[in-house]
């Protein structure tokens, strides 16, 4: 049963009192379990404030980072005009051209892939789809990603010192900024150059804030998502011939994924007066949880959440959060994700596992299993 309790570790608190008072470092914080809390706490954001510099994140990245990320550690009105200005950016991905690129992107990675007689799917192939697809996301050279493959699955923690791996990020950021700054691109660092707020230009620390959160926050959820979703078709053959090239089956199957998989557990808001949560009592300026994995288990909502069910309708999953911070950058992981099912059907005849090493977010008070450290398959080509 330890299998099972690593997939949903809430399920006994959330049936309970709805609330799991967890331990993180020396920090006591309630998380949220079911999906309507969730969903309610997301929405009150006076109550529970995203205005937290570095404390958005649990833990948290005091160590790691010198500036807030935006726009998810702020509140409205900050949060509103920097979210409102970043999203020509961040919708590029619905587009049916950027579309096509990813495609040409992902085939290429799979045709690589069978090439060979095995891969090593968490830094050979997701590792590089994730950042080379933020390269067109962010309007630079698909080359400009090597030096971020570089980084390893996550921005602060794939290595040893957080502390060290936040300072690569930060000066590579700044560099870019300074060396784009003048520039008329359309890429993302030109964009934020010239970008305004309320009639005045970003000042430095807001830039960089916005191109840390964008490099940090997209990276190990993808990545995890990718390497369950090539594990589960690896197991599940007939699943993937049955999508095959369909669209539509394509858009559910990508949406149960980030159900099952919640590649980010949950998130932390900070409460700015004493409040009442779960019969426990937050602190003023402590925090709370809201737990999107637990959420997206909650058998109030989903019939047998425990079953992977490629076509569930309807799918009110939080795996993507909820609310005004809901991820902006959804748009590029669907795209991702969709186009690595449509070009599985379409490339591989077979996906076999020869060897696996699971990841699990190991807390004090839960231990959950969100990916894998490494996991080998064979891919054989469509013949
Ligand atoms: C499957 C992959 C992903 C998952 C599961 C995920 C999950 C989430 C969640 C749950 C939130 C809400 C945080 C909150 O309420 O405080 C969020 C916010 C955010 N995500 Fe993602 N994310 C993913 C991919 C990405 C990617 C690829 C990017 C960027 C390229 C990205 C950028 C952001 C940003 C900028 C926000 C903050 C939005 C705001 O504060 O208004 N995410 N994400």
């Amino acid at each position: 049963m330890e299998q099972e309790t690593a997939i949903d570790p809430f399920s006994e608190a959330r049936r309970g009192s709805g609330v799991l008072v967890a331990r993180f470092g020396g920090e006591t914080i309630p998380m949220i379990l079911r999906h309507d809390a969730v969903r309610r706490v997301a929405k009150d954001w006076h109550t529970f404030s995203s205005d937290a510099p570095m404390r958005v994140p649990i833990p948290s990245e005091e160590a790691m980072r010198s500036v807030r990320q935006l726009p998810i550690e702020a509140d409205p009105p900050l949060h509103s005009a920097v979210r409102d200005m970043l999203k020509p950016v961040f919708l590029r991905p619905v587009a049916p051209a950027y579309i096509a690129r990813i495609d040409a992107l992902v085939a290429e990675l799979v045709d690589a892939a069978t090439a060979r007689p095995q891969i090593e799917i968490v830094r050979e192939f997701a590792l590089p789809l994730q950042s080379r697809a933020l390269a067109h996301l962010l309007g630079l050279p698909e080359a400009e990603a090597e030096e971020w493959i570089s980084w390893g699955t996550h921005v602060f923690h794939d290595g040893e010192d957080g502390a060290a791996k936040g300072a690569v990020l930060d000066r590579y950021i700044r560099n870019a900024l300074a060396k784009a700054a003048g520039s008329d691109g359309d890429d993302f660092f030109a964009v934020l150059n010239r970008a305004e707020l309320d009639g005045r230009r970003l000042n430095t620390d807001e830039m960089v804030g916005i191109a840390n959160l964008t490099f940090a926050g997209g990276r190990d959820t993808v990545i995890n998502a990718v390497s369950r979703i090539i594990a589960y078709f690896a197991a599940n053959r007939p699943a993937l011939d049955a999508i095959g090239s369909d669209a539509k089956r394509i858009a559910f199957a990508v949406e149960e994924f980030v159900r099952v998989i919640s590649p980010l557990t949950h998130i932390g808001r900070v409460c700015p007066v004493p409040t009442e949560v779960g019969g426990h009592t937050v602190a003023a300026d402590a925090r709370v949880s809201l737990c999107w994995a637990s959420a997206n288990r909650d058998e109030a909502v989903f019939d047998r959440p425990g079953e992977v069910r490629l076509d569930r309708s309807p799918n009110p999953h939080l795996g993507f959060g909820s609310g005004i911070h809901t991820c902006l950058g959804a748009a590029q992981a669907r795209t991702i994700l969709r186009c690595l099912i449509r070009q599985l059907a379409a490339r591989t005849g077979s996906i076999t596992v020869l060897g696996e090493q699971r990841q699990y977010e190991d807390q004090r008070s839960y231990r959950r299993w969100v990916g894998y450290e490494a996991l080998v398959v064979a891919m054989e080509g469509r013949t």
